[in-house]
């Protein structure tokens, strides 16, 4: 079965079974402030796993694009990639265990047509106040799963979430596939890594909360999310994900640039065409590679992809046709790689003429100075004369058995820059906001901010990002130069004179189109659900608008008693774009 098709059957089959389809969510989680990217299908709908109504109902299914750098050392091997699709379905408070079960099992079995002799299940085996999952275990034996082929496991292999510190979690069931020769042993090993996990169905009824408490949540949740990559890569008999034609054609594309084999080069190959498939969705979110937290990310992936081309002796510039290649693969389903494409080859371009210019001389002063170990100094000079990220510097030490003080390498980038390794390196590895009342004051803030900016600088300001926490807000927007200090005065008065009025906060849902024409101000215009919420915040005696935004919330009531407004810091981003921190004393 093509890909494609998979795509479209797992939609229609929930369609069918009373699901809404939604779009797939950004990359970037909006108003996540302790997480980089989106790892899982559920991240953009913690506010609804938690009790708030979802605009398309209570039973929701889609297609979405995610990134997890934390397997980033795997990729290379037959099932791992940085970008990767999931399928799932979401019950928010309507099914749950049964319904949940019996539908994957009919998905696996009827749609997919995959043997129920190949599939193997495991189950939560209990800890502390939370039981063992028998009733799962029981469902499956219902549907014919012999007992020998169930497992019980424990909370590192059968809970999921929070996806950070707090959130929406629960136990859940894994359903794995037989990929091994001839016909699958009778008792399911989990150990066996011929046994792939195809889909996870997670019951999520905790709410795990900053004091390590699991609390149970108002509703019970389904969640599931299924591996398509290798979903893929099974139906179609191959034992890796790059055999499918989501990666053919972009290893071809390697294979006619190096003059190189794929079987002799498998890893590079790998590493190349993943790593630059999830750099072009990352542009097409309008990311660009930078030193700082997602921007990093970025160049950390091309920049690596740049060093494996090196080794398959590609001398001239190819990070751009590679990514042509990713983008014919997803232009259909994904359009925003095809309507961001100058964007992405450009700045693929960019970043490569940049980093090879000093690659080279980077690696020759790295071959001299690993004669006698490096430094954590030496990982700084080649991270500042030469572009090389620590991680790469890691990684080539590790080829010649040599370790590296990655502390000692992040203390040297102290001295020189404000950058933190938490910064970079701790926020991707997962996490979700937390909907503490500070957080919820500078989201609502973010909003008249929005609205100032736009009044003081014109309209030509639009949101290019933000990134909430208890202590500031982040606001990136779109805007040439930067701004003088009478106008970052004008903008704090505005929003200071807003919160004194005690301006009102109302949501209303409605069809996207009616709110676009009502002139709400919209983010990501096209990746939105059919019906939005608009949060409008207004001045009830006069009726006055000051501001109309799309956005899920959560917001205060009323901003009144919400503290001075002040603009701490006003800066570059990156080419247009500006950023302000602010924070409410
Ligand atoms: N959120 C679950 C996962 O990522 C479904 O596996």
């Amino acid at each position: 079965m093509k890909a494609d098709k998979l795509r479209k059957k797992y939609l229609k089959f929930f369609e069918k079974k009373g699901h809404k389809i939604m779009p797939s969510a950004s990359l970037i989680p909006q108003n996540d402030p302790t997480v980089l990217f989106t790892t899982a299908g559920m991240h953009p709908l913690v506010p609804y796993l938690l009790g708030e109504k979802h605009p398309l109902g209570v039973r929701l299914v889609d297609s979405q694009k995610c990134i997890r750098t934390q397997d980033i050392d795997e990729v290379g091997d037959a099932t791992h990639g940085t970008f990767f699709e999931m399928l799932g379905n979401w019950s928010l408070g309507d099914y749950f265990k049964k319904q949940a079960i019996e539908w994957s099992f009919e998905f696996l079995t009827k749609e997919l047509k995959i043997k129920k002799e190949n599939l193997a299940i495991s189950v939560f085996e209990g800890e502390g106040e939370i039981p063992r999952d028998e009733e799962s275990a029981e469902i499956w034996k219902s549907l014919g799963i012999p007992k020998e082929r169930i497992v019980y496991l424990g909370k590192d292999d059968n809970w999921w979430g929070p996806a950070g510190k707090t959130g929406p979690c629960g136990p859940d069931t894994e359903m794995f596939y037989w990929t091994g020769e001839g016909s699958a042993p009778e008792e399911f090993d989990a150990n066996n890594e011929l046994w792939v996990e195809i889909w996870n169905d997670v019951f999520m009824q905790y709410n795990k909360t900053a004091d390590g408490k699991f609390k149970p949540l108002s509703q019970k949740n389904v969640d599931t999310g299924m591996g398509f990559e290798r979903v893929v890569a099974i139906l179609q008999g191959k034992d890796n994900i790059f055999a499918t034609e989501l990666y053919t054609t972009i290893l071809k594309k390697i294979g006619e640039i190096s003059g190189k084999k794929y079987e002799d080069n498998q890893k590079a190959f790998r590493i190349i065409a993943d790593h630059l498939k999830a750099s072009v969705f990352m542009l097409a979110e309008k990311l660009t590679p930078s030193n700082i937290e997602r921007g990093y990310i970025l160049r950390r992936l091309i920049r690596r992809s740049i060093r494996y081309g090196k080794i398959l002796g590609i001398n001239e510039n190819f990070t751009s046709i590679v990514g042509e290649s990713v983008i014919e693969i997803y232009k259909k389903v994904y359009p925003e790689v095809e309507e961001n494409k100058q964007l992405i080859l450009d700045e693929l371009r960019k970043e490569e003429q940049a980093f090879s210019k000093t690659l080279e001389r980077g690696l020759r002063e790295f071959n001299k100075m690993s004669e006698d170990g490096i430094s954590s100094k030496e990982a700084f000079d080649l991270y500042q004369s030469y572009g090389f990220p620590i991680e790469m510097t890691k990684e080539l030490a590790k080829e010649k058995g040599i370790d590296i003080d990655e502390q000692g390498f992040y203390e040297e980038l102290k001295k020189h820059q404000d950058i933190s390794r938490t910064a970079t390196e701790g926020k991707f590895k997962a996490g979700l906001a937390d909907d503490s009342e500070q957080t919820i004051k500078y989201h609502t803030a973010t909003h008249l901010l929005h609205t100032a900016l736009r009044q003081v600088l014109g309209d030509e300001v639009q949101q290019m990002g933000s990134n909430i926490t208890g202590e500031r807000i982040r606001f990136d927007f779109s805007f040439e130069r930067k701004m003088t200090p009478d106008e970052i005065e004008k903008v704090e008065n505005i929003v200071n004179e807003k919160i004194e009025q005690g301006l009102q906060v109302k949501v209303k849902e409605m069809p996207i189109k009616d709110a676009l024409d009502e002139g709400a101000l919209a983010f990501f215009r096209d990746k939105y659900p059919e019906k939005v919420k608009v949060y409008t915040i207004s001045d009830e005696k006069t009726g006055e608008v000051f501001s109309k935004e799309i956005c899920s919330g959560p917001h205060c009531d009323t901003i009144i008693n919400m503290g001075h407004f002040k603009i701490i810091k006003e800066e570059s981003s990156s080419s247009g774009v500006r950023r302000i921190k602010a924070i409410l004393e």
